[in-house]
């Protein structure tokens, strides 16, 4: 099959699908209580894509080249019954005969519960956030005073349930960057690749500046200092971590530099919101409804006429074009679009 190629020649390969605008948690630099609070407005029911209309998008999709698919939020595991959708994800069959991949990316609170299920239903690795594993610094991060050791409880029931666990700590200056040190020395040698994540400008709601940002390379410096890494190859091209490994054999870690090295140039995601909008860029302002024609009775081949017309005219590098002035510009929110 030829690959179907962006006006940049990137191909779609992975498809982000957010299964609702809602969380748990409240964290300080994606939903923060004065702006998601009592009155937020969030997706009613109706507008959300039903689990069985979300299978059938990524059917399309799986058609036209897409390999990966990552279920996001919100928090996913707050929707009843994604154990249902990792199932239908599971049965889907990719043109070459094969499966998907399927990952998820969960704040870990409802993982203890949830693990098992997850696995049994076809999943094959979920990413867990977790910024500190200080108590009180990581219940002031989520802002809904949830302890951290729930959170560690769900990566030991991922790994109990035969699932490999990524860890991810977005890091804020001031607010986590003392934690980055315990973060490295608790999952080293654990088996779990840790991935640090610079703080991102997405959407309009979390006040970014510039000053918070830690830099991906004074992470690998910090950690350096204390247990020497060396750089590994990159596993794919449109990988979002730059890999490092501890060079006493004890494992290794991620640095998510979009900021400061940022990786439009492999980029091949796509990213559908939970009410079926798709977005060719995390930074996107405008998504294209599939919604509607899903519902009006479009067929797969007239779905997929409209995913590569979509894809053909793709042009997006906001990380690759970002300025002072472009961090200001209202964008849509992580909470929408899933990360
Ligand atoms: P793997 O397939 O396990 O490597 O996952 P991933 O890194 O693609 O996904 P994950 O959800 O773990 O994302 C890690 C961090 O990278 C999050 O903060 C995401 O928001 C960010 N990220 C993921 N994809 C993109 C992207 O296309 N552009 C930018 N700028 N950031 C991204
Ligand atoms: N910058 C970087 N990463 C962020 N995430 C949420 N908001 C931001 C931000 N402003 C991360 C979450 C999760 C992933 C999906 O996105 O912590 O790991
Ligand atoms: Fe929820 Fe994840 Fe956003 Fe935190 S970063 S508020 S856990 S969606
Ligand atoms: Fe892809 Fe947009 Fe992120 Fe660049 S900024 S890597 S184009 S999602």
């Amino acid at each position: 099959m030829e690959p179907l190629l962006d006006r940049l020649g990137r191909p779609l390969e992975t498809l982000r699908i957010s299964i609702t605008d809602r969380c748990n948690f409240r964290c300080v630099y994606c939903m923060p209580k004065e702006v998601f609070g009592r009155d937020h407005a969030f997706l009613e029911r109706r507008e959300l894509l039903s689990l069985e209309e979300l299978a059938r998008v990524v059917g399309v999709f799986a058609g036209l080249g897409v390999r990966t698919v990552r279920i996001t939020g919100g928090e996913p595991l707050v929707r009843r019954n994604v154990e249902h959708l990792v199932e239908l994800l599971a049965g889907i069959e990719t043109p070459d005969g094969g499966r998907l991949e399927l990952a998820l990316t969960t704040n870990g609170s409802l993982l203890a519960q949830k693990a098992e299920a997850l696995a049994a239903a076809g999943l094959n690795r979920v990413t867990v956030s977790l910024d500190s594993l200080d108590d009180d610094a990581f219940r002031a991060m989520n802002d809904v005073d949830f302890p951290v050791q729930r959170v560690l409880e769900g990566i030991d029931a991922a790994t109990a349930a035969g699932l490999p666990v990524k860890v991810n700590a977005v890091v804020k200056r001031g607010a986590n960057d003392g934690d980055i040190l315990a973060l490295a020395e608790h999952f080293r040698g654990s088996g779990h690749v840790l991935r640090f994540i610079e703080y991102m400008d997405v959407g309009s709601s979390n006040g970014w500046r510039l000053e918070d940002v830690v830099s991906a390379a004074e992470i690998v410096q910090r950690i350096s200092g204390r247990w020497p890494l060396e750089p590994v190859a990159l596993e794919r091209e449109d990988a979002t971590a730059r890999r490092w490994r501890y060079a006493d054999g004890s494992g290794e870690i991620g640095v998510v530099a979009s900021v400061t090295q940022p990786f439009c140039g492999g980029c091949s995601r796509a990213r559908l919101s939970a009410e079926g909008r798709l977005y060719t860029c995390l930074f996107a302002v405008r998504g294209h409804d599939l919604r509607a024609p899903l519902r009006l009775g479009a067929s797969d081949e007239e779905l997929a006429a409209e995913l590569r017309t979509i894809w053909t005219r793709r042009t997006d590098r906001y990380s690759e074009l970002r300025t002072a002035e472009t961090a200001s510009l209202p964008k849509i929110e992580m909470s929408y679009i899933g990360g």
